[in-house]
């Protein structure tokens, strides 16, 4: 298959750029799309024929409930039951950044939620996104748009890497703004979970609903046999060829001492933050180190440049927990394979 690629600056692109897209979402085609989170792999949510090739095109189990994505916050209750915790989190935080888990209404379709009796459900504030999602007139269930296992993508060229043949259409919306997948969070009967950290963060849930349990496997690798109650997290994610280790110190000047005596040696990658280590070959940059919004925008990036052939260790600092630093620390201890190195 022939990918075509569209381009739509998210600030001048009009609707008719997408209505080809659109059609072919439609008509059962995969589109791959910018979000503010991540690229989307995006097909009908309640065509199955079509959900089926999103996970053929991934390569992703089918036990891996998608996201349902929708233009509005109203639209989400013909197929959640969306209650007044739903709302005031929507009132708060949509669109953006954050998706919710619901009882579904059993409408979708069926491979979207992978035999749950659940429904995520996202309403993504990127303008490209939203006019998809309109323009096609049905709800989009869309993974990242990444290969299964790889870091989810950033940029067009990330999708292009990976899905390339393999899609209809990739829509070109330039660099995502947060840069790390939506806040998961589930609500049921007893209470509220917090399935995985993102750019809404625990705090802020908090702030909404009081409390928020955060689910075991959001820090920790899954006890052998657990059922976590977001499938995705069993799974093993973001992980470069390279083993990725997370150095940690409460002292900073360490720290940039170990990077800058690892960086000596030709195998090694570092990501640290600006001013860590001189630039070199094989040293990458966060950004400023109090800026975490920055390292979330560059981390997924980073994590496949540094990936290089004959690059047989890269080293990163881990983040800290509160903020969007626990999203990092979700994402980097995964990629990670939950390998810490304390100095
Ligand atoms: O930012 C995002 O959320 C991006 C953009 C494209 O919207 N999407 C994304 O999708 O990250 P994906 O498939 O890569 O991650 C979705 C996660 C998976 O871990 C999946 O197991 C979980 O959501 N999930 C989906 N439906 C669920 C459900 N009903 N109950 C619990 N977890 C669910
Ligand atoms: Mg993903």
């Amino acid at each position: 298959m022939t990918t075509k690629f569209i381009s739509a600056d998210p600030e001048r692109f009009a609707e008719s750029d997408l209505s080809d897209a659109a059609k072919a979402i439609r008509d059962g085609g995969l589109v791959a799309f910018p979000t503010e989170t991540v690229y989307g792999l995006g097909a009908s949510g309640i065509n199955d024929r079509a959900v089926k090739r999103i996970f053929e095109a991934k390569g992703r189990p089918s036990n891996n409930p998608l996201i349902l994505h929708f233009a509005s916050v109203g639209d989400c209750n013909e197929y959640a039951v969306c209650d007044d915790r739903f709302l005031a989190l929507a009132d708060a935080f949509m669109p953006g950044p954050l998706t919710v888990v619901l009882p579904s209404r059993g409408n979708c379709a069926p491979s979207v939620t992978a035999g749950l009796s659940t429904v995520a459900v996202r309403v993504p504030m990127h303008p490209v996104a939203r006019s998809l999602i309109k323009a096609a007139g049905v709800p989009i269930a869309a993974p990242s748009a990444n290969l299964s296992g790889k870091p989810s993508p950033t940029t067009c060229d990330h999708v292009k890497n990976d899905l390339n043949g393999k899609v209809e259409f990739v829509i070109d919306g330039g660099a995502c703004t947060v840069g790390l997948e939506s806040t998961i969070v589930k609500l049921d009967p007893t209470g509220a979970t917090l399935l995985r950290p993102g750019g809404i963060t625990l705090e802020m849930l908090k702030s909404v609903l009081g409390e928020v349990d955060v689910a075991p496997e959001v820090l920790a690798p899954p006890a052998p046999g657990a059922v976590p109650e977001s499938p995705g997290m069993l799974l093993k994610h973001y992980s470069p060829n390279a083993p990725l280790y997370l150095v940690r110190s409460d002292d900073h000047a360490r720290l940039t001492s170990f990077f800058h005596e690892a960086s000596m040696q030709p195998d090694n990658a570092i990501i640290c933050f600006n001013g860590d280590v001189n630039p070199k070959n094989n040293v990458y940059y966060l950004g400023d180190r109090d800026d975490e919004f920055e390292h979330a925008r560059r981390l997924f990036d980073l994590l496949r440049v540094a990936d290089k052939p004959g690059i047989r260790r890269i080293y990163a600092p881990m983040p800290r927990r509160e903020g969007i630093g626990l999203a990092l620390q979700n994402r980097m201890l995964r990629a990670a394979a939950f390998r810490i190195k304390d100095i």
